[in-house]
């Protein structure tokens, strides 16, 4: 978690796309069919009616409210009529849902609130697992304001009914990620844990060592360092409009070719 004073002062001045601009901007960097108007509607309309991601997030309201009293949100509805809830929704569900991922590798899981997004949408696709690395967020370390109360709360609101494609492995990334990775390639990877440069680089570059042709790599909080910029200057990278700190490079993208 940022700090809000150092959010605001790294948010960036990027110009985001629209959500349905966003999600074809990617598609096309992959060579994929572009998607309708009613079919991203349709698969925003599917999280937002998720009986099962509200359940879970409703019965942790008060958790939910112990960890950001700011927030004051109160339902899965009132989430979700948040324009950065519903570019998350663009980002998280929506694009894995149209690409199918067959792996994702997630980094920083804590409540787990986009784990679960990634999880509904690999469910609703009947294909594809979740890998995802974490160490138990302490107040006032790694730029955490809360602290899991145990281990078992770490991606509390995941539901039980869409875990069976989710390994979750508690450590420090910079130890796990490498071996976990060697050999294999990823389809979709998601950085979200320590946002230092040195770090970032690290994970973005572990990420385009593994990724598949077809891949892409998100990344939060993308304004806590030059990281993303440098090492996707070359690439075509994207932004949605109402989450700009959040980035998805596309390293392979075929330039019109
Ligand atoms: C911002 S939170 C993740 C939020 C989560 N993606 C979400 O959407 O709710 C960052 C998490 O990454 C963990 N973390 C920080 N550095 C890490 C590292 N080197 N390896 C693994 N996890 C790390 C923190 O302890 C914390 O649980």
């Amino acid at each position: 978690m940022v700090t809000a004073l150092k959010r605001l002062a790294l948010l960036p001045g990027r110009r985001g796309l629209g959500g349905e601009a966003l999600v074809n901007a990617v598609l096309r960097a992959l060579d994929a069919p572009e998607a309708s108007s009613a079919d991203i509607g349709k698969l925003r309309a599917e999280i937002v009616n998720d009986a099962e991601l509200a359940a879970q997030y409703e019965r942790n309201v008060p958790r939910l409210l112990e960890i950001s009293p700011h927030k004051q949100i109160r339902s899965w509805g009132e989430r979700m009529a948040r324009p950065i809830a519903m570019a998350g929704a663009d980002i998280f569900y929506v694009l894995p849902r149209i690409l199918r991922p067959a792996l994702v590798v997630e980094t920083g899981v804590a409540s787990g609130s986009m784990t679960a997004m990634l999880l509904a949408a690999l469910h609703r696709n009947g294909f594809g697992a979740l890998e995802s690395f974490d160490l138990p967020a302490v107040a006032g370390q790694r730029s955490m304001d809360w602290s899991v109360k145990n281990e078992d709360e770490i991606g509390f609101l995941v539901p039980a009914a869409y875990r069976d494609r989710w390994k979750l492995t508690l450590g420090d990334a910079t130890y796990l990620l490498p071996r976990a990775m060697e050999g294999r390639t990823v389809d979709c990877f998601f950085h979200d844990s320590d946002h230092s440069y040195e770090h970032q680089i690290f994970e973005y570059a572990l990420a385009l060592k593994h990724l598949s042709p077809r891949g892409w790599i998100v990344s939060d909080d993308v304004s806590m360092s030059p990281a993303f910029e440098r090492v996707f200057s070359d690439t075509s990278t994207f932004f949605h409009r109402d989450h700009p700190n959040v980035g998805i490079a596309v390293p392979n993208w075929s330039q019109g070719e």
